[in-house]
């Protein structure tokens, strides 16, 4: 068996249902559900004992297996319970002065976006939500920087369009006047190349649940080496003496645990490391196959006469097809047993490796037997 065909008989859900929704939540794995499940037992049968070896090396085991796989060094990557909370703490951490801008764009999932209002509220700035098409996005994004802006905040891959952008052009504008890029990449990584270092943004933010394949409340915050040495919050693990338990006695943590405030999902993200570690192995052939099958999406959609939203030269693994009440639809093919998202003007086809061609040609079909239908 070939490593595609392994892992597919790794993911129980495939027997039953064929499942392109990757964009919204990933079925677990077993091998990643077997990682999770290992700690657990071990916790169940060795208590403190168990906690304390994973914690030794303050998860620098966790950290790294992260790194690798979006090209960050250990030391930049924090554990965080979701991206909503990396992106608050990337808001709240910088020193943001009135009349300074946020720019941002139409089509981006609130959490990118909502986290800025609080300093609209408190600190005057401004936000800026520039209209953005899937075909000039950067330009329009980047039409909307001047001199005070301070941050750009957006998705490598959007939720509703499957747009990828440009993310070297942003970042090389946004250097010109000195700005921030804040990247979130939760429907990009475990998808489609992230090198942090290449892109040369200033933090990056994903969730694991998605295309990491690994539990909800896994995640990690990339912040580029030098940045944020104060974090925003304070927690007793935000200490370097924390061990010391002394509350008159605060010595801030330097390394990627002063964002870490208390207490983390230790299983969730030994879920997350396991995925990230299977992933780089094979990322050639993960990314490659994705490209393929969302490239089989879209021509497959064509051919059926489908209007097609997502740009065939700027795309993951996400494909939306356009559709009238693209709620009703993806209900019909619920019933069908093909389990997709309704997303934006459309329905959201996002594959990930071990789908195949038949999953994707079925999933149309029905999409054209429901436009028969309704
Ligand atoms: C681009 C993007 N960011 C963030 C999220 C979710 O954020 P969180 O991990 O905080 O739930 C989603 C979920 O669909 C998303 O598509």
């Amino acid at each position: 068996m070939d490593f595609i065909e392994e892992f597919r008989s790794e993911v129980p859900l495939t027997q039953h249902y064929v499942y392109l929704n990757h964009a919204a939540i990933s079925p677990t794995p077993l091998s990643v559900y077997l990682e999770v499940n290992k700690y657990l037992i071990s916790v169940m049968t060795k208590g403190t004992i168990a906690v304390n070896e994973h914690e030794a090396d303050d998860f620098y085991h966790i950290r790294e297996k992260i790194g690798k796989l979006v090209n960050a060094k250990s030391e930049e990557i924090s554990l965080i319970p979701n991206t909503s909370y990396g992106i608050n703490v990337i808001a709240h951490g910088l020193d943001f002065k009135q009349g300074e801008n946020v720019v941002t764009d139409n089509v981006e999932f609130p959490a990118t976006v909502y986290p800025f209002l609080k300093l609209v509220k408190n600190k005057k700035i401004e936000l800026r939500i520039a209209k953005v098409s899937p075909e000039k996005i950067e330009d329009e994004i980047l039409s909307r920087v001047d001199k005070n802006t301070k941050l750009i905040s957006l998705s490598h891959v959007s939720f509703s369009t499957g747009v990828k952008v440009d993310i070297s052009r942003i970042v090389k504008e946004a250097k010109q006047v000195g700005a921030y890029v804040l990247l979130d990449i939760i429907q990009s990584a475990g998808a489609t190349e992230v090198d942090l270092k290449k892109f040369d943004v200033d933090f990056a933010v994903a969730g694991g649940y998605k295309w990491l394949m690994s539990p909800q409340g896994s995640g990690f915050m990339y912040v580029k080496e030098g940045l944020l040495e104060d974090p925003p919050f304070y927690g007793w693990k935000s200490a370097s003496n924390f061990l010391e338990f002394n509350p008159e006695k605060f010595d801030l943590e330097k390394g990627p645990r002063r964002f870490e405030i208390g207490t983390l999902d230790v299983a969730s993200n030994l879920g997350l490391a396991k995925s990230c570690e299977i992933i780089y192995q094979h990322r050639d052939e993960i990314f490659g196959r994705i490209q393929y099958l969302s490239n089989y999406v879209i021509k497959i959609a064509n051919e059926r006469g489908l209007e097609v939203i997502t740009p065939e030269n700027k795309k993951a693994g996400i494909v939306v097809i356009k559709i009238k009440n693209p709620r009703k639809a993806s209900e019909y093919l619920l019933r069908k047993k093909i389990i997709v998202s309704p997303r934006g003007e459309g329905i959201r086809i996002s594959t990930h490796f071990y789908n195949t061609l038949e999953e994707i040609e079925s999933a149309i079909d029905n999409i054209i037997y429901y436009l028969r239908e309704s």
